[in-house]
């Protein structure tokens, strides 16, 4: 059996216009700018507006128009959308079936969407490398659309401060028979021991939006901020150890690493336990905060369209998430 190299054919992202700065914060709850930056190196975050089209499928489609364009694609040559969300546009139908129609793709494309939080997008391409590594799919739409603002809770400061709206894409392909492009490696692992410290239990089938729920204050996430900051840095440094193993290259042989935006605190104790210089590290959380699944995807984009980022380069990238759910991938660009 042919087996095909994939590479990343383009990339896209898409930021909400609205600006809240963390002195916009400390007007509404008892923190400060100096707390946040020191505690995690946010200093903005982006908030999604409803009624200007912001909602994950709206910011996916700007987003994706970006990426096809950058692939050099017209929209009909997209035969996969795969979307992470953790709040979709609503239960059904899946964002990705949203996405199609406002794409205008007429080719009654597979659309598919998955929530494995923050990591979701680095869920994703492994998946989707699979299928294009096969021939089973030719040109696969990766996203990570994410309003999370829809279910942070403005009041609450351990937990509010932290997170952005954002999208971002990737088109997955065929690398052509002289390109050496290629997914080398990708790690994906969910510690479900550690479910109950990031959560969301309200909306859901077992405990459904009522006026109680409403009245209890429960249709906000909830965490465990300690425990997740310890399991983050531990499994994304074994994770991202792991796969540039797997993949036989040295820390001097990466490039850039693109770690999950999640915190400054994280990025950095993760950069230094597997030893990668700073400069290599793409950074973006103090623009725009922890974007879940889309943080990935649009840390990769700017590096791309700012000229870091250049074909060749061997890549490492790495999320954890609500679950926890966690990956790492090694390509080269
Ligand atoms: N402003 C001011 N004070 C605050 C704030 C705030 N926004 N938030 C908490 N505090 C207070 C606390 O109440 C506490 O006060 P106390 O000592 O009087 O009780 C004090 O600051 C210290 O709080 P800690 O929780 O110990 O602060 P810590 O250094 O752990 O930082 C933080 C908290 C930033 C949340 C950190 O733990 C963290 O980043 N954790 C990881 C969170 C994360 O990445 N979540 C996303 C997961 S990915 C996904 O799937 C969505």
């Amino acid at each position: 059996m042919k087996l095909f190299n994939t590479k990343i054919l383009g990339t896209g992202s898409y930021l909400p216009d609205r600006i809240v700065t963390n002195d916009d914060l400390s007007k509404r709850i008892d923190t400060s700018h100096q707390w946040i930056v020191e505690r995690t190196g946010i200093h903005q975050r982006r908030v999604a507006d409803l009624s200007k089209g912001e909602s994950p499928s709206g910011m996916a489609k700007e987003a994706a128009l970006k990426a096809i364009e950058a692939a050099n694609l017209t929209v009909n040559d997209i035969d996969m959308i795969l979307l992470s969300a953790t709040m979709p546009d609503q239960a059904m139908p899946n964002t990705a079936a949203v996405l199609q129609e406002k794409l205008g793709i007429t080719n009654n494309c597979p659309t598919l969407d998955v929530n494995a939080a923050c990591s979701g997008w680095i869920y994703l391409v492994p998946m989707a490398d699979a299928m294009i590594k096969t021939g089973l799919y030719k040109n696969i739409l990766v996203i990570g659309s994410e309003m999370l603002s829809s279910f942070n809770n403005w009041d609450d400061r351990n937990t509010c401060i932290l997170f952005g709206d954002a999208c971002g894409a990737a088109v997955l392909g065929r690398a052509g028979e002289k390109e050496d492009s290629r997914i080398y490696s990708s790690v994906l692992t969910c510690d479900s021991t550690k479910k109950d410290h990031l959560t969301l239990m309200a909306g859901g089938a077992c405990k459904r939006t009522t006026h109680e729920i409403l009245n209890n204050n429960e249709q906000w996430m909830t965490m465990n901020g300690q425990q997740i900051f310890k399991a983050a840095v531990t499994t994304m440094a074994a994770h991202a150890e792991k796969v540039a193993k797997e993949a036989e290259l040295a820390m001097e042989d990466i490039d850039w690493f693109i770690p999950h935006q999640a915190n400054l605190r994280i990025i950095e104790a993760v950069g230094t336990r597997f030893n990668i210089p700073h400069e290599k590290v793409i950074i973006n959380v103090d623009k725009y905060a922890n974007t879940s699944s889309a943080s990935v995807p649009v840390a990769l984009d700017e590096a791309i369209r700012s000229g870091k980022i250049k074909r060749g380069d061997n890549l490492l990238m790495a999320a954890f998430g609500a679950g926890l759910t966690a990956g790492a991938i090694c390509l080269k660009y």
